[in-house]
């Protein structure tokens, strides 16, 4: 047999482990041992099944209740297992215990993910990648549900929805991608200029899950053992070096193997190779938010590293795969509205949407006590909310309802402590932040020039061109337009190379 890898050795393993006298008893759900497995109860040998045959109807009607909906977002994923530990102190911003000193080490659960197909879409696709960290602490669960890429497409979460279905499939002839409706939307939006340009560069498509970068994108607050505040932005950068896939490979992998960063990330764990991250913040103090040249709270802007210095904090260690991959991270309910004491949201107007919407849907797709699922939540309860589908902490007969006389769980003084009281005024209104006035180019331009090397700036017209050579005439001349208020050399380059695509379309057809 040629060398196997441990991905497909699973089935081996576990038979090793177990000797011919060491078989367990099938059992039905409800643990009942079943005489003999592979005959339904029927009447002679051939004749019909008896409705009393409850092992065929145990394992049918569970069988038919497999299928859980899939995330509406991020449903392709792939997860894993291991420890954050502190390097540096960073008490001086915040008093989150994760964070309270040295050596400390905190479990944690990571998902990592493809944001547009669905769960058995290829790996190897030019997408944004999610980077989901849930972190087991003291003070409950912290999840920091980040990307890739340290910006979005969009800073008004109203948008969201409408910029996910151009992503998805068109609802009339079931494919995507629809260019018209990608292209559409985007030259429609010009906010989406600066993430388009990650998309399309090298970065668009990692190699593997281990190679590549995390952030929390979105601005967060951080609040110290002072009730001082401070603006925040969170950054875990990969040991491994990052290595993508250009895009003639990444399809050709697509077609071999759907599931490569799947079983690369497997595959890495259980040889010992274990992936890690540094992790880092960037501070921002709110003297320095009011005389920032850009809104701090834009996800489609970056804050300089060269006037926000990344500050090391700690690292990210991944050492054990799931044990079964439904109940431990098809489960996992990943959410920005859990926050520890010592973090906070921000007025990013996309976290804000984000706070609601990750909960609803984890009540949708998991049920009303998804928190309480082991993955999610091994801590002991303390709350007022009983009963619905699946509940299963009896919280020890405390009373469900406050206040009370009789020692129910109360107020948490040092959380209370570490919550701020900020300043709020204004006019109420739908501002629409998409404008001129958010200048949607000038950072999408620091990268064109500065950041990409002529070689990279190749590549990226060239993946632009392979899509919006897709897309009707007049929505690639929008998206040129665009692409021109960058630089107009760039928007050149994207029409010649359009227009050479053409051509040789034509002389094809001749
Ligand atoms: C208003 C903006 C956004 C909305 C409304 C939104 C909504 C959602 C929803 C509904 C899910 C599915 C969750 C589930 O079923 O468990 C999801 C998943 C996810 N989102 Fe967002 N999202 C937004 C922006 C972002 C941004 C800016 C990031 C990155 C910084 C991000 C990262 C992720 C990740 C990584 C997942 C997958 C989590 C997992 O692995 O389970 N999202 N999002």
């Amino acid at each position: 047999m040629s060398k196997r890898d441990p991905a497909s050795n699973q089935l081996l393993d576990y038979g090793k482990k177990i000797s011919d006298d060491d078989h367990e008893s099938a059992t039905t759900n409800s643990g009942n041992p079943i005489p003999k497995k592979d005959a339904t109860l029927t009447v002679g040998k051939k004749g019909p099944t008896l409705l009393q045959d409850w092992v065929l109807i145990d394992e049918l009607a569970h069988f038919s209740r497999e299928r859980i909906p899939e995330r509406v977002v991020h449903a392709k994923g792939a997860g894993a297992f291991g420890y954050f530990e502190v390097t540096h102190d960073i008490t001086q911003f915040t008093a989150a215990k994760v964070f309270a000193h040295m050596g400390k080490k905190t479990p944690i659960a990571v998902r990592f993910s493809q944001v547009a197909g669905e769960m058995g879409y290829p790996d190897t696709v030019r997408d944004v990648r999610g980077f989901a960290v849930k972190f087991y602490t003291e003070d409950g669960i912290w999840d920091l549900v980040g990307n890739n890429t340290p910006i979005f497409f969009i800073r008004d979460s109203i948008l969201f929805p409408s910029f996910i279905h151009v992503l998805k499939r068109n609802p009339v002839t079931h494919l995507r991608p629809d260019y018209d409706m990608f292209w559409d939307f985007i030259s429609l939006r010009p906010e989406t200029t600066h993430q388009t340009l990650v998309l399309f560069s090298d970065r668009g498509i990692p190699n593997s899950y281990r190679h590549m970068h995390g952030y929390g994108s979105n601005t967060f607050a951080l609040v110290n053992e002072y009730g001082h505040f401070f603006y925040c932005k969170f950054h875990y950068k990969t040991n491994q070096g990052i290595v993508t896939l250009d895009s003639t490979k990444a399809t050709q992998i697509a077609g071999q193997d759907p599931d490569y960063h799947t079983r690369d990330l497997y595959n890495a764990i259980a040889t010992g190779n274990y992936p890690s991250w540094s992790f880092y913040i960037q501070i921002m103090t709110p003297e320095q938010a009011e005389k920032h040249p850009w809104d701090p709270f834009d996800v489609t802007k970056v804050w300089l590293h060269a006037n926000y210095p990344l500050i090391p904090v700690g690292k990210l260690v991944l050492n054990r795969n799931p044990k079964n991959y439904f109940a431990e991270v098809e489960q996992m309910a990943f959410d920005p509205a859990h926050l520890i004491p010592g973090i906070e949201p921000s007025p990013d107007r996309m976290l804000q949407g984000r706070l609601f919407n990750y909960g609803d849907t984890h009540r949708y797709r998991l049920g009303a006590n998804n928190l309480q699922l082991p993955v999610n939540s091994p801590f002991k309860l303390h709350n007022f909310s009983r009963d619905g589908f699946a509940t299963l902490d009896s919280q020890g007969g405390a009373p469900n309802y406050h206040p009370n006389s009789f020692g129910g769980p109360d107020d948490d003084k040092r959380a209370l402590a570490l919550s701020p009281i900020w300043p709020v005024g204004g006019n109420a209104g739908r501002y629409d932040n998409g404008g001129e006035d958010w200048d949607n180019y000038g950072q999408a331009r620091l990268l064109y020039h500065r950041v990409l090397k002529e070689e990279e700036r190749e590549r990226l017209v060239d993946n632009i061109v392979s899509w919006l050579k897709n897309a009707a005439d007049f929505l690639q001349e929008r998206a040129i337009g665009n692409f021109s208020k960058v630089d107009e050399d760039f928007g050149r380059r994207i029409k010649a190379g359009i227009q050479a695509k053409k051509k040789t379309k034509t002389q094809a057809n001749l």
